[in-house]
């Protein structure tokens, strides 16, 4: 579906840069598998259930969404298309649905902002605690709907294919422009594997924004989530880009759902690239799902217009898909759908 998109980012990107947005960690062996785990998945349709047009509509923390899809936070949509997360924002703000802001974003979350869609804002908890409260106030004051504090990177991943390319730095005139401190100066995003659940109470006592957390994968982490007063989870491995042998994202999520028992909404990523794929994560205890690398395919390719064209081809079949296992809405998609996984 997204092939053409794809081949034309390829042909677009410097080779270091395509590697940086297309590799995982490792052996990419989690990257695969993500994939590798939505190809087995085998859906059991009904029939003749008169669903009639299907209704995508999807609410979370308050905000419609014309479908169960997000986009994910990825870094650096400036290396991917000069217009960068400006592109993004339009392009996601046309298809109906959230961005989530990367904090390795190189625009300003301001000018993300002025796009018109919403948004939530991705943090990686800095152990300075001033610059991240200062960072919380920022993303607050510019609109930011929610926030997505990343949880499965305590140090980075091996990134095989960017030492292979030296690729450690972004070219001049590009910088992670939300991570600018008072005195005007970028700091590095630091990964802090001293982060424990207090570093989450610390940020509900900062702020009244709802928070998931991003890269739950064991139900056990899940239960503890839920009791301290997350409002959300996201499964997923980060794309294969941390933990290389890491279950699949789609692997893990009926047992983190379990715990769950609704008493949060459950969202997913890795390796989500046709309808059947959202299909099979709904039907499997997903409110909805988010998608990373096909839409920095839509942004190279062809900047807010290739982010559009991504998620509307992407709900376009998910719309499909839903009409050919006979539901009518993303909660008609029940567990008994898939016959296999
Ligand atoms: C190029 C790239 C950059 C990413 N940057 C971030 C990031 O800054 N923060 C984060 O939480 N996740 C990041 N991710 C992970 C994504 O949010 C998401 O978990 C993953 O891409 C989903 O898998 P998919 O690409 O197979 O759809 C990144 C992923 C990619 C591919």
């Amino acid at each position: 579906m997204f092939a053409d998109l794809r081949a034309r980012a390829r042909e677009r990107l410097e080779p270091a840069h395509w590697d940086y947005f297309e590799g995982g960690a490792g052996d990419e062996r989690t990257m695969r598998a993500n994939t590798g785990a939505f190809d087995r998945v085998r859906l059991l349709p009904r029939v003749l259930r008169a669903t009639g047009p299907r209704d995508l509509r999807t609410t979370l923390f308050g905000t419609e969404l014309a479908a169960p899809v997000l986009v994910a936070p990825t870094a650096f949509h400036r290396l991917a298309h000069p217009d960068g997360e400006v592109a993004t924002a339009r392009g996601t703000a046309d298809a109906g649905t959230v961005l989530v802001v990367s904090m390795a974003a190189t625009t300003p979350v301001e000018a993300i902002a002025a796009a018109g869609g919403p948004w939530w804002f991705q943090l990686y908890l800095q152990p300075d605690r001033g610059f991240t409260a200062a960072l919380v106030r920022r993303v607050e004051a510019a609109g930011c709907r929610a926030l997505v504090v990343t949880v499965d990177s305590p140090v980075f991943g091996r990134r095989e294919r960017d030492q292979r390319n030296r690729f450690h730095d972004l070219p001049p005139g590009l910088a992670c422009e939300n991570m600018r401190d008072e005195t005007g100066a970028v700091r590095d995003i630091a990964m802090d594997a001293g982060l424990g659940w207090e570093g989450i109470a610390w940020l509900r006592g900062i702020t009244g924004l709802p928070i998931l957390l991003k890269g739950v994968l064991h139900p056990a982490d899940a239960e503890l989530a839920v009791e301290h007063g997350v409002r959300g989870l996201l499964v997923s491995n980060h794309g294969g880009r941390q933990l290389d042998g890491a279950i699949a994202a789609i692997d893990a999520l009926p047992a983190v759902a379990e715990a769950v028992g609704g008493r949060l909404p459950v969202l997913v990523d890795g390796g989500v690239r046709r309808g059947a794929d959202v299909v099979a994560a709904l039907a499997l205890g997903a409110d909805a799902v988010l998608v990373g690398r096909p839409v920095l395919w839509g942004l190279a390719a062809g900047g807010a217009e290739g982010v559009r064209q991504v998620l509307a081809l992407l709900v376009d079949d998910l719309d499909r898909a839903l009409a050919l296992v006979g539901a009518r809405t993303p909660a008609g998609c029940t567990p008994d759908l898939v016959a296999v996984r």
